[in-house]
């Protein structure tokens, strides 16, 4: 059976709320619980640095995190859990890839244009207040996901540019260095629910309408009592459409509760009765869990104990690769004997193509696919195949693009350039 790596990572810098489990958690361990998955689950503390300057934030953040874990029923026997933190590996790869991520590729990232377009729309500097850990967020998460390649990484749709990232990264490492890495994939699972927060946006830390996985059940009912609803009477039908509070229950409820709660909107269930409901449901899934989590919490000392085993683990995959990493770039024992012939092995099997076609239109055309298969650029139209060739074989000789072939969309002029410039190699 072919082996499926699964890495995700959870940023330390808050409290883990229902959605979150919902949402990661409760998936992630369903998945690891699968025969041919390995998984890798970490918390990223150094990417909450990003976010906060509260050192208290987080490394209680880290704790309370790594227990939710845990006390969701993790096996930490059968997966592997760690703290980006205790990977040493990871911060020295991130500068390997540094030197293989485009700025222009950075640039487009959303998290940073979004701070970019909000200090021009207040009139400020575009750089204001922004600091590069926010610009190398996605170099660190390639160097996450690329150091244990991972096949697949489930994310929240924000994320998915993130892996895209990691795969353009990891694809000019490979053609420059070998095959290195695996090309990873967002993994968006229709499925698993996002839940609604108490004014019905997504539940998140940065709309404030979360409501703690952990609380206490004083806590979960008054946060479950803030819940926006319309105002239809006790008696009134109720929509089911729409209502977080109905997308909630049906986040912990089974089929078939789901199914009688629906009837009991459609005959009247006052708002009342039903966040009563809903309250009952989600704390007889979370008790349980509350206890061991509460344990757990209160012996840190056990908690860290699990994380250096699990670190011990992921180093033991982590260290090896890293030297294989850094031999490859050249950082070498002068000793050292070159792996003869990895350089020219690799682009062998992986140099990017030109290829020649004709069209409909009876003109003919060329375009350039790099060693991954993804179109780089595409030619005008030539009246014979003959000036096609000509063009490229001036391309292949390092002329200039000019208005003879364009970019395709999204496709950086470095990394054309470089396709180029593999071929007067
Ligand atoms: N950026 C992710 C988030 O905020 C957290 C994260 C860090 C991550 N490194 C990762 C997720 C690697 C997946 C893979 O949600």
């Amino acid at each position: 059976m072919a082996v499926h790596r699964i890495l995700t990572g959870i940023t330390t810098s808050g409290t883990p709320h229902l959605g979150n489990y919902a949402g990661a958690i409760r998936p992630a361990i369903e998945a690891s619980r699968k025969a041919d998955a390995e998984s890798f689950y970490f918390l990223a503390d150094y990417h909450a640095l990003i976010k906060t300057a509260d050192p208290e934030r987080v490394q209680r953040s880290t704790l309370e995190i790594a227990a939710s874990w845990l006390a969701a029923g993790l096996d930490t026997e059968r997966v592997w859990f760690y703290r980006q933190s205790d990977i040493p590996e990871i911060p020295e790869l991130t500068w390997l890839l540094t030197c293989n991520a485009g700025k222009g590729l950075l640039n487009r990232a959303h998290a940073y244009k979004a701070a970019v377009d909000k200090n021009v729309a207040d009139g400020e500097d575009p750089d204001a207040g922004i600091n590069m850990g926010l610009f190398m967020y996605p170099v660190l998460m390639a160097a996450d996901i690329l150091m244990f390649k991972a096949h697949s990484v489930p994310v929240g749709r924000d994320q998915i540019q993130h892996i895209e990232m990691a795969r353009d990264i990891a694809a000019r490492f490979n053609h420059l260095y070998g095959e290195h890495f695996v090309l990873p994939a967002a993994a968006i699972d229709e499925s698993v629910a996002t839940l609604p927060g108490l004014d019905g946006r997504k539940m998140s830390k940065s709309y404030d309408n979360t409501i703690p996985l952990f609380a206490s059940s004083a806590v979960l009912k008054k946060s479950i009592a803030g819940i926006v609803t319309d105002s239809r009477a006790p008696g009134e039908p109720k929509e089911t459409e729409g209502s977080a509070l109905f997308q909630l229950y049906q986040a912990f409820a089974t089929p078939t509760e789901t199914a009688a709660m629906r009837d009991a909107f459609a005959a009247g269930i006052s708002w009342g009765d039903a966040k009563q409901a809903l309250f009952e449901r989600i704390e007889r899934a979370v008790a349980p869990m509350r206890d061991h989590y509460e344990s757990l919490i209160a012996r840190p000392a056990l908690i860290e104990q699990k994380l250096q085993e699990g670190a011990a683990k992921a180093r033991a995959i982590a260290t090896p690769f890293l030297n294989e990493l850094r031999h490859a770039v050249g950082l070498r024992r002068l000793d050292a004997v070159s792996h003869a012939g990895t350089k020219t092995a690799a682009k062998a099997q992986a140099l990017p193509q030109f290829k020649q076609y004709r069209e409909g239109d009876g003109r003919f055309y060329f375009k350039l696919v790099s060693a991954e298969g993804r179109l780089l650029l595409q030619s005008r139209a030539f009246e014979s195949p003959k000036e096609a060739g000509q063009c490229i074989a001036g391309l292949k000789a390092g002329g200039a693009v000019g208005g003879d072939a364009v970019a395709a969309e999204g496709v950086e002029q470095a990394e054309i350039a470089q396709a180029l410039a593999a071929f007067g190699e």
